[in-house]
């Protein structure tokens, strides 16, 4: 019993729900945190949290508009301590060259070229009613979810970096997750997908709506633990975050039954919230590639750890880098920078396709 949240299964799911969420203690905010999709649910819920916490000095927001940026500045106003500055960006991660302009909007105030951030938490997600194509050729929960997710999450390390140059402690890079990854597609299914594991995702007649957003979450648990595995955790620190069910408009495009059942058994959005803010920056739980699930360190989809979920994730990694570099152009050069000057790498390099050696090998 005493195991039965680590494990798979709609028994432990269910389990799951029934424990409460362990009682936080507030964390000192590192100085500069970063939060994608605070918008709206779980980010505006966040940032609200965030702004209650000692030590912050700057708060980086982004939505998908002006207009959103401008509603979330005004939100936040009154709960925004004198010492404080936000900072509102536009991003929509269906589109690449809205990517590189954040990318670039965010680096743009800094002597050094790059804005120096602690924390960074990769909140936004979405869940597709039915399937349909971004401005690039992958569905978008695909594409949101984990394709532009992961692609962040490289065009960030010189950021997370340059933070840990500042503090005393590591840069975190948070990706929010789901226990519903539970029940994803099937790693022997993806496993044996015949053109990729990507293409075999983006062939709609393999695309339902719950299928697509679960496994995108579990897909970003494969690279962040891969991820995680390449960097030194003493500079940047990956984790994924399972805020766990929350009534947010997360469910707009599904029927009504659904979303009813989430709304009875979803939490509030502060207390999920609370969860991702202390996944982000408390340290009780949190490990390099771990996954954060509702306040506690927990063990992700057991076949995660077998020979061929292994597999799958170096394939995955490889495929997605490869994918990144075919499609944005850069993608890698930032992870690549890490390795090759030596000081995160440990002796390995990383090549132009992302692929990852020992110095001596080469
Ligand atoms: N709610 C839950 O039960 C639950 C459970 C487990 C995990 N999560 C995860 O928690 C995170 C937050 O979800 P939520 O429940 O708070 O849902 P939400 O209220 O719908 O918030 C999602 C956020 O992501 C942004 N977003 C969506 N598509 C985007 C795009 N193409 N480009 C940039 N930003 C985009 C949204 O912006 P717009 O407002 O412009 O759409 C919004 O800020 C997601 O990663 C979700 O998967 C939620």
């Amino acid at each position: 019993m005493a195991n039965l949240p680590n494990q798979d299964g709609m028994f432990a799911f269910f389990f799951r729900r029934l424990l409460a969420i362990p009682q936080f203690a507030a964390p000192t905010s590192p100085t500069t945190v970063l939060l994608i999709g605070a918008n709206s649910g779980i980010g505006l819920a966040a940032a609200e949290i965030l702004l209650s916490l000692p030590g912050l000095k700057n708060l980086l927001l982004t939505t998908r508009s002006r207009e959103k940026s401008l509603q979330t500045r005004q939100h936040l106003a009154n709960l925004c301590p004198a010492s404080v500055n936000i900072e509102t960006f536009e991003v929509d991660l269906t589109d690449y060259d809205s990517i590189r302009e954040f990318v670039t909007n965010l680096n743009a105030g800094s002597n050094s070229g790059t804005r120096s951030v602690n924390i960074a938490i990769l909140n936004a997600g979405l869940m597709m009613g039915k399937y349909e194509l971004g401005h690039g050729r992958f569905e978008l929960t695909l594409q949101v979810n984990y394709i532009s997710t992961a692609l962040l999450s490289l065009l960030l390390l010189p950021n997370l970096r340059s933070g840990s140059g500042t503090s005393s402690s590591p840069s975190r890079l948070s990706i929010c997750s789901s226990d519903g990854h539970y029940f994803a597609t099937p790693i022997p299914t993806l496993y044996n997908s015949d053109d990729g594991i990507l293409c075999y995702l983006n062939d709609p007649s393999n695309f339902s709506s719950q299928g697509a957003y679960l496994t995108s979450k579990l897909l970003g648990i494969l690279f962040g633990r891969a991820l995680s595995e390449k960097l030194d955790p003493t500079e940047v620190l990956v984790n994924m975050i399972n805020p766990g069910i929350a009534r947010t408009n997360l469910f707009r495009d599904l029927g009504w039954l659904f979303r009813i059942s989430m709304w009875l058994c979803g939490r509030s959005v502060h207390v999920a919230a609370g969860v991702v803010v202390q996944g982000a920056l408390g340290d009780s739980g949190v490990v390099s590639g771990g996954f954060y699930s509702e306040g506690r360190d927990t063990k992700p989809l057991s076949e995660v750890f077998t020979e061929r979920g292994r597999e799958l994730q170096e394939r995955l990694w490889s495929e997605t880098l490869d994918l990144l570099r075919a499609e944005y152009e850069g993608s890698t050069s930032a992870l690549a920078q890490i390795y090759n000057d030596g000081l995160g790498g440990r002796g390995r390099m990383v090549e132009a396709s992302g692929t990852v050696r020992a110095k001596d090998d080469l």
